[in-house]
């Protein structure tokens, strides 16, 4: 440890928080502890990367709203009586309260609850409370609506905003990553999924960014989720939800798949996926999920079919990961305090008695009552005592870093318990915060 390069002294350089050379890649304790970089990050990370909002699923009639968060900016995502899609700032053009309470819902206008202003579902300001006499009677309400984040898209029913009105377009943002969100997707015989069931959440204190680094961690589940493999072992793992790769690069990444990987992308995007099991597809097809089996291998073929039977999880930078029929979102409240919302999703096409399986095995790793989530969340908080003793400084990240390689599409790869989904997101966390 005493041979490291002297350390950052002021702690807003953030450029020196995180060090990379040949061998070695460390991040500074203050990352995950100082107030002052938690607000920075708020506005260099949070105010220009794509954060997503929800799933179109989750508004799918006209007047249906759902409240989420920018970093710690309050928004709503609504449908309006075109059926079209608005995310605005969750906050009063009057004072300021949020005029929506509610987590999901359906309503035929919005009306702040502190002196009763009403909007539309477009954002529009239709009435002012008392307005007579308080107000010039041309009071332009035109220039008062909610204010509408700047950017919008939606990708394959998935909603994601950007502060930034001059930010890259959603798809160029994923890059290589992109295929991989696809595959997610196209596990649904329909080609989309659907959230039905609203998010389990869990909140936690310690820093987002463990949550955000844990979603591709390979290498703690031994030891965090030991009991759960022990059980696993004991009674045998019939649970089949799975992952892959993309067509044409196949035969070159096969190899690598019987012992598992890790990506790390441009972006600060990562990926890991768990060691392929070649017994997957063969075991469902023994139960009573074969006809999903053949459709997948109909569909894409029998070597891709075998990939997307296999586990892979997917963290889109900063804030999203998709895994395990889950969107999970992380939500920054302060720099030792996160909220974790998980949504499920179903597979549009597939069996109701396949989207339950997906569902009861789900619930047991990931749910309140499971054996995974949870055990992960309170070593979160672990983390941010230990933290405390700031004089050690630095953590170490660069596990697997002398035998990971660059693949033809630039995204680098190592073995499944290395840290290079870790690196990659905090060389983007460097970059923004740099920007
Ligand atoms: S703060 Fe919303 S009406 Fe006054
Ligand atoms: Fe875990």
């Amino acid at each position: 440890m005493d041979s490291f390069t002297p350390i950052a002294k002021t702690t807003l350089d953030t450029q020196a928080l995180v060090f990379e050379d040949e061998s070695d890649f460390r991040v500074h304790g203050s990352v995950y502890t100082d107030d002052q970089i938690f607000n920075a990050e708020m506005r260099d990370i949070f105010g220009k990367c794509w954060i997503f909002i929800g799933h179109e699923s989750e508004v799918r009639n006209s007047g249906d709203f759902k409240t989420s968060f920018i970093g710690r900016r309050p928004v709503v995502m609504s449908r309006d009586e075109h059926g079209e899609i608005h995310v605005f700032f969750n906050r009063c053009r009057h004072r300021g309260s949020v005029v929506c309470r509610e987590e999901r819902g359906s309503v035929k206008r919005f009306q702040c609850q502190y002196h009763g202003w009403v909007y539309g579902l477009d954002g529009t300001l239709q009435g002012v409370a008392k307005h007579k006499g308080g107000y010039p009677d041309d009071l332009d309400k035109s220039r008062l609506g909610l204010m509408a984040v700047p950017r919008v898209e939606i990708y394959r029913g998935l909603v994601f905003a950007n502060m930034d009105a001059n930010a890259i377009t959603f798809t160029a943002y994923l890059g290589a990553a992109k295929p991989f969100l696809d595959i997610h997707l196209d596990r649904a015989p329909d080609g989309e999924v659907e959230v039905v069931h609203g998010a389990h959440r869990t909140e936690y204190r310690g820093n987002w960014k463990f949550q955000a680094e844990n979603s591709t961690d390979g290498y703690h589940g031994d030891t965090v989720h030991e009991s759960f493999f022990k059980l696993v072992a004991e009674f045998g793992n019939k649970s089949g939800q799975h992952g892959a790769y993309t067509q044409g690069d196949l035969d070159e990444i096969f190899a690598h798949r019987m012992t598992g990987r890790t990506l790390g992308f441009e972006n600060g995007h990562g990926i890991w996926e768990s060691p392929l099991s070649p017994d997957a597809a063969e075991n469902m097809r023994a139960g009573p999920f074969a006809d999903y089996v053949d459709w997948l291998e109909g569909k894409y073929g029998t070597q891709s079919m075998h990939e997307m039977l296999n586990a892979m999880n997917l963290l889109i930078f900063p804030s999203l990961a998709v895994l395990h029929g889950q969107f999970r979102v992380i939500r920054p409240i302060s720099v030792d305090r996160t909220e974790v919302a998980m949504h499920f999703f179903k597979l549009k096409g597939a069996s109701e008695a396949y989207n339950n399986f997906r569902l009861s095995g789900y619930q047991r790793f990931f749910g309140p009552a499971s054996f995974g989530s949870p055990d992960d969340v309170e070593i979160f908080a672990f983390n941010q005592t230990g933290l405390q003793a700031e004089e050690v400084e630095w953590l170490l990240l660069s596990r697997g870093m002398a035998r990971e390689t660059s693949d033809k599409l630039g995204v680098r790869v190592a073995e499944s318990t290395d840290e290079t989904p870790q690196r990659a997101f905090h060389r983007a966390w460097r970059a923004h915060m740099g920007a």
